[in-house]
């Protein structure tokens, strides 16, 4: 058994990551424009004016790819690609999320990148929110906190579905909305962040504001589903879950409740919410034994129930271990760390490269929910070497060859898998540390971590690679 005919082979990328032109043709302030760059070891700021004279703001310019769209799509269309990922910025549609008309010029660009796509057969994947919140939301709401972004977000649903009808199929309400479950979600999706000056990761953590909020997203969310089922059954709707799968560290009977606790609220909260409609049982212990009560409103739970997601989306990058023990050596990660694996290698950044747990977490969702399922990231963010004109990143080529042999086996398991889009294909800002050295493309781009670079794109040794894999339909992963 092989790849599905059809198998959707992209890549993935992120509005306020990769676009730039953060104030053109109308476009209002997000979240990201107002954080500064970072790195590794220095974290990126939120600041709440945006001081130009002080700090630098990647996403500000980024890759510029709003300038470079063309050329941009036509390299993805050389490497074969079957579907883009994007996201669109609200900020381009609605300024500050609060206009009762659309901005024309930004519907315009996103259709302009639709057809650009079209025209070479490749089908546009949408995220209609990718950690991408109009910034004059966080000040009047506290972003998600306020039950009135649903029916803000639901403006812009109604006004981007109606406009992109017949040209797009597949769309993704929110970007990894499970961050909400963590403390970093305050500022990467939920935008509860009301005058908030600082640095990205030390916000005060308020569980009870951030499961309030997540839950207007979670509504938001299946009341876009809704509304698509109802008004345009040509499209697909999926939800996207950031996967941060887990293994107990030993088979201590702790550090398996550990593991099961961790992979309950982190992976499947949401996505039992968004799959079947309902408040998993184990939510409410939880929220008793953190204090967390949300306030719901009458039909809350019919709404719920009748916003079942079409097919599950999920990102992957790396695996913890969960332990009860306090003194276990620990590891970063994506959004969260945990216990070291003495049996896996880490990135540069300290994520841990599991790609058999890719087989796994794939096995595991599909045995759940048994609907369609597509990797929507996936990658090795690493630092590149610019070198005649190329990079020999066969560090990446590794990474994503083993990762690509996992959901094979996935495949001949039996899982129902669609699609595979590798995160940053082209190279963009970190979201995370807001740098450009965390590299994950395809396609240098260049553009340094001081703003400096001529923008300049380059096909790195993985774009060849890419290319003759998406040709072969996942069958020749040779170098
Ligand atoms: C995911 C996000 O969590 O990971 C992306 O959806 C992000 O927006 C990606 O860029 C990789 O993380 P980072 O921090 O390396 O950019």
């Amino acid at each position: 058994m092989s790849f599905p005919k059809g198998f959707l082979w992209g890549g993935a990328v992120a509005a306020n990551q990769f676009e730039g032109a953060w104030n053109v043709d109308g476009k209002g302030e997000s979240v990201p424009d107002h954080c500064t760059n970072g790195s590794h070891t220095v974290p990126k700021r939120i600041t709440k004016l945006i001081e130009k004279d002080k700090y630098l703001y990647p996403s500000h310019e980024a890759i510029d790819f709003y300038h470079h769209y063309k050329e941009d799509i036509a390299m993805f269309a050389e490497m074969g690609f079957k579907t883009f990922r994007f996201s669109i910025a609200w900020t381009r549609i609605f300024p500050t999320g609060m206009e009762e008309e659309p901005n024309e010029a930004g519907l315009k660009f996103y259709e302009d990148v639709i057809d650009e796509l079209n025209r070479y057969g490749i089908e546009p994947l949408i995220t209609i929110s990718h950690y991408d919140l109009p910034y004059a939301l966080v000040e009047k709401y506290n972003g998600w906190y306020g039950r009135e972004l649903i029916d803000l977000f639901m403006k812009l649903v109604k006004v981007i579905f109606e406009r992109y009808k017949g040209k797009v199929k597949y769309w993704l309400t929110f970007n990894e909305i499970n961050a909400g479950t963590l403390a970093l979600g305050a500022a990467l999706s939920l935008g509860t962040i009301k005058d908030y000056d600082g640095a990205f990761t030390s916000i005060p953590d308020e569980p009870q504001i951030r499961f309030q909020a997540l839950h207007h997203q979670l509504l938001a969310s299946a009341l876009t589903v809704k509304y698509a089922h109802d008004n345009y059954p040509e499209y697909k709707i999926g939800n996207m879950i950031t996967f941060l799968a887990a293994y107990p560290l030993t088979c201590n009977p702790d550090d398996m409740l550990l593991t099961q606790q961790h992979m309950q609220m982190m992976n499947w909260y949401c996505s039992d919410i968004q799959v079947r409609g309902e408040i998993p049982f184990y939510a409410h212990r939880y929220f008793k034994d953190n204090g967390i009560e949300i306030k719901m409103e009458e039909g809350d739970l019919d709404i719920l129930r009748n916003g079942k997601i079409d097919f599950y989306t999920f990102s992957y990058y790396m695996s913890v271990c969960e332990t009860a023990d306090k003194n276990a050596e620990g590891i970063e990660g994506n959004l969260v760390g945990g216990a070291k694996n003495p049996y896996l290698k880490a990135s540069d950044w300290g994520w841990q490269i599991d790609p058999k747990g890719l087989r796994w977490v794939l096995n595991e969702v599909y045995g759940r929910y048994g609907i369609p399922c597509m990797v929507v990231e996936n990658g090795l963010g690493a630092y590149d070497k610019l070198e005649d004109g190329t990079v020999h990143d066969q560090y990446r080529v590794d990474y994503l060859r083993q990762h690509i042999e996992q959901m094979h086996e996935a495949i001949k398991d039996g899982v129902d898998l669609i699609g595979y889009t590798p995160w940053g294909c082209i190279d963009l800002v970190s979201a995370s540390t807001g740098e450009m050295a965390k590299r994950y493309g395809f396609i240098f781009v260049d553009k340094y971590d001081d703003g400096t670079g001529t923008l300049e794109r380059l096909r790195k040794d993985s774009f060849w690679w890419y290319k003759k894999v998406i040709a072969s339909n996942g069958e020749d992963l040779s170098d």
